[in-house]
């Protein structure tokens, strides 16, 4: 178990590296057919142990046939503050309304939320990373 989550860390930490090599996408928010799907969970109260494995969803139901952007990425963000340095998740297909992530170790007593971006930013409502295993 302690190597596998190591090898999460290390996977989660070359996706890091990926995405930092990557400029920001500012077209997006020009974007006509931007797909702002609404993040499912975590949702208020939603507690997370630093270092355990979570599924967060968002819906689908709404993505119009052509997406600008579809490839999703999942970033923490801390009142208006995104947090670019802690990539929770990137690559997926933001189709698929699912991705599971790590929930990574992070100062304690703040409210985090989850920046789902594919088109455009989306938020979940704020909730709460307790230390854990990691
Ligand atoms: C989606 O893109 C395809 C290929 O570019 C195009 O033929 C089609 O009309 C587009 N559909 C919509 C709804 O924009
Ligand atoms: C990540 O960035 C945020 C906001 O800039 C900062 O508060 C936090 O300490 C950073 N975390 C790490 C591990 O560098």
């Amino acid at each position: 178990m302690k190597s596998f989550t190591t090898f999460v860390f290390i996977l989660l930490s070359l996706f890091s590296a990926l995405v930092y090599a990557l400029p920001l996408n500012e077209r997006n928010v020009e974007a006509r057919d931007v797909f702002v799907p609404p993040v499912t969970y975590p949702h208020q109260g939603t507690i997370w142990l630093a270092g355990a494995h979570y599924d967060v969803t968002w819906e689908t139901n709404d993505a119009p046939v052509n997406i600008t952007n579809s490839i999703g990425q999942i970033y923490l963000r801390v009142g208006e503050e995104t947090w670019l340095n802690t990539t929770l998740a990137s690559g997926f297909n933001i189709r698929d309304g699912t991705v599971r992530v790590q929930a990574p170790k992070v100062p304690t007593g703040i409210d985090y939320s989850l920046v789902l971006f594919g088109d455009s930013g989306n938020f979940s409502p704020e909730f709460t990373i307790i230390n854990g295993w990691l």
